[in-house]
């Protein structure tokens, strides 16, 4: 534990170093941006292993039969898929390029599960041929083209289907996905679910082995998902006493939330596995069903607190009685939450990270965009150009919906260990932005 002020939401390992400077993961974040530039990104590999280890310990001692099942597009790299494997947990994919990245890993295909709600043809074969556990349905035009793949190629693919519950998790209207106004999952409500069960079950190359919804993220509050749950599963035991549907496995897919900024802390791991537990138990009891293998699908919660985004700063412009702004040589290019969700941020002084915190500032980024702002009203102690600003709580989505906006460049990503700093995704070169336009036959 250190004195920093944002120690719950900074990784495990942040520390004050000798002169008065923020590590990460053994590592001095000064030196770290000295030989690999900025921006850069930092991850902590003892807390991403300390996070798996508290999901898979939290939920297994509320419920024995659940698994871990890592949603990548928090953060699909190979190396981070490969501790994830390591770790024993499960992995989620949405396209082919996670797939890829995945396949690039050697994640065992039986751990896996292939989500998103457009799959395309190629991109269900390589996932059959790869040897998908699951692949989660999502429309109705999906249920027919995996069927003829999966015919095609003469296997027989488990799969869930994912349902919309109509309920409202509280959270972004932008990241909310269980509504009924969602373009996500087949409704309960409207009849949907019920139909896709009924033609599902009698595909011929599909084995519909359970059901699945994920309800948004960031989810703060517990009561959605035991209310959803509750729902589900009086929904599953319908469908079995209707189309004899076997609940074999659940999710209750993702969404936990992590900390951005100290005082709004989500609640521990152990609340949630607590709430989701107690209320499947009581609705496999209450509607008659045989306890089902549960899938739980964390994104944010697994990667969100072990990355770190350090910037440099360059302009300061101050606008007497109304606003400092400080220019950082990142910003929505590599972060672009803050301008679509609105999200909030933390800003670690990197050189002082404990001196008083003089001036409220707002942390503009370099993009072409008044919205490109990554932090508002932030308290630092005396900007001034060349400091580093780092932004805890950026592991997860930041890279991944990154863009090339101004054909700016993506930063570099570290992983950090007991005082090591490896690589494990390359700075992008100018180079690498031409290739697409120039290398064509
Ligand atoms: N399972 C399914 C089916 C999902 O659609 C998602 C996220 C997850 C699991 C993982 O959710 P998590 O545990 O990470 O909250 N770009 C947004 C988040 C969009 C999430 C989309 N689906 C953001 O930056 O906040």
């Amino acid at each position: 534990m250190t004195d920093l002020p944002e120690a719950q939401i900074l990784p495990i390992t942040a520390d004050i170093g000798v002169d008065g400077r923020l590590m990460i993961g053994g590592c001095d974040v000064r030196d770290l941006v000295g030989k690999f530039g900025s921006p850069l990104y930092i991850y902590d590999e003892a807390t991403l292993r300390d996070i798996c280890r508290d999901f898979v310990g939290s939920f297994t001692a509320e419920y024995p039969n659940s698994h871990i099942e890592y949603s990548s597009k928090a953060f699909a790299n190979p190396a981070i898929a490969e501790i994830i494997d390591q770790e024993g947990l499960d992995m989620d994919v949405v396209t082919g390029g996670e797939l890829a990245v995945a396949i690039a890993a050697n994640f065992p295909p039986e751990r896996m599960n292939f989500h998103g709600n457009n799959k395309g043809r190629e991109e269900l074969v390589e996932a059959l041929q790869y040897g998908i556990g699951i692949v989660t349905l999502d429309s109705f035009a999906e249920i027919d083209l995996l069927n003829e793949v999966a015919g095609e190629l003469g296997v027989t693919q488990q799969v869930m289907l994912r349902l919309s519950p109509s309920i409202d998790p509280h959270t972004h209207l932008l990241t909310s996905t269980g509504i009924l106004d969602s373009k996500f999952g087949f409704s309960i409500e409207t009849g949907d679910a019920e139909l896709a069960v009924e033609q599902a079950i009698d595909k011929e190359s599909l084995d519909v082995v359970g059901l699945h919804f994920h309800l948004g993220s960031p989810i703060f509050e517990l009561e959605p998902y035991s209310e959803a749950i509750d729902y589900v599963l009086q929904f599953a035991a319908n469908m079995r006493d209707r189309y004899g549907l076997e609940l074999k496995r659940f999710s209750p897919g993702g969404g936990f939330a992590i900390g951005y900024v100290s005082d709004t802390l989500p609640p521990a791991m152990s609340e949630y596995a607590k709430e989701i537990a107690v209320a499947i138990r009581k609705g496999c009891d209450a509607y008659g069903l045989d306890e089902p293998e549960v899938y739980l699908e964390p994104g944010r919660a697994i990667v969100g607190r072990a990355g770190v985004a350090v910037y440099t700063v360059g302009g300061i412009k101050t606008i007497p009685d109304v606003r400092t702004y400080v220019s950082v040589d990142g910003g929505m290019g590599d972060n672009i939450r803050p301008a679509l969700y609105d999200s909030e941020y933390s800003v670690v002084p990197v050189d002082r990270p404990l001196a008083p915190r003089n001036q409220t500032v707002t942390v503009a980024g370099k993009f072409c965009e008044s919205g490109d702002v990554l932090a508002r009203d932030v308290d630092l102690p005396d900007p001034a150009t060349g400091d580093l600003l780092a932004l805890p709580a950026s592991g997860a989505y930041c890279l991944m919906m990154a863009s090339n906006y101004n054909m700016q460049t993506r930063p570099a990503v570290v992983l950090v260990n007991e005082g090591n700093a490896r690589l494990i995704r390359r700075r992008e070169t100018y180079s690498d932005l031409l290739a697409s336009s120039l290398d064509i036959d």
